[in-house]
């Protein structure tokens, strides 16, 4: 498996590199397929690389060619303080000047019905299929490849929304699932493991020193991914790279 780990002094040199990183990664895409899509993640450095797309890099590549899917969302409407589509509206898209149309992407958001939210999931796992088979060179894939994935990690070792000991770290034919996690008494909705595994590029972003145990147990094991549910992203023939800062390092890494 290609693995690479980008180790950068703080959280603002993360973004920058991961920032730089995806561009790179959308223009291969583009090169490739014509196309790219891309699963967004919540959290706080994805949410500045979103920033830093709106401030920086709106030329850097033709945004209409690109497709935005959420990673992951929250069971509250987009105007929830808590929903990952507001925060990247915010950060990114209510930033953009709508007479630029080659520095608009292409959104899917998940429509939230709170009180259904399998229904949602379900509905959501219907237009990430059909958005990702028509672009794909692989219409008869089971499970069809996103070209880029983000990602973040909980204290936890948790990643997109599949937490420890919940019921979505079992699913290996869904690709987006309803997941009940006991601890907020609430349902996530989130990509799968053999989803997130099916993607062509996958990068973690995670700062602070409350990561340090979780990225050190992910990678260096032991391995309970139950326990540990990011040690489930291991990708089966795409990239994966891991953007730290410094305190969120283990020092094998630094
Ligand atoms: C979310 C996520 C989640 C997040 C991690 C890390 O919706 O909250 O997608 O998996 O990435 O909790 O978040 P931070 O980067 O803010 O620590």
């Amino acid at each position: 498996m290609y693995h690479q780990t980008i180790v950068k002094p703080n959280a603002e040199e993360v973004a920058i590199a991961a920032t730089e990183w995806l561009i790179e990664t959308i223009r291969e895409s583009i090169a490739a397929r014509g196309t790219c899509s891309i699963a967004l993640s919540g959290g706080s450095t994805p949410k500045r690389l979103y920033q830093l797309i709106a401030e920086n890099e709106t030329k850097s590549v033709d945004w209409s060619c690109v497709t935005l899917i959420m990673g992951d969302e929250r069971n509250v409407p987009h105007q929830h303080v808590d929903s990952n589509f507001r925060m990247v509206k915010e950060a990114w898209l209510d930033r953009l000047d709508p007479s630029q149309p080659q520095s608009i992407p292409q959104v899917l958001p998940v429509v939230i019905d709170v009180n259904a939210p399998e229904r949602a999931a379900a509905e959501y796992e219907k237009t990430i299929r059909e958005s990702l088979l028509k672009s794909s060179d692989d219409r008869d894939a089971e499970i069809p490849a996103i070209d880029i994935v983000l990602l973040g990690l909980g204290d936890d070792a948790h990643t997109a929304s599949l937490f420890p000991e919940t019921e979505a770290l079992n699913e290996s034919h869904h690709l987006f699932v309803a997941n009940f996690v006991p601890k907020f008494s609430a349902y996530r909705l989130t990509l799968t493991a053999p989803m997130i595994n099916a993607a062509r590029n996958i990068a973690f972003l995670v700062c602070g020193p409350s990561k340090r145990p979780a990225v050190d147990v992910v990678m260096h094991g032991p391995r309970h991914p139950d326990e540990y549910p990011a040690q489930l992203i291991e990708p089966k023939l795409g990239r994966l790279w891991w953007f730290l800062d410094t305190a969120a390092a283990t020092e094998v890494l630094k």
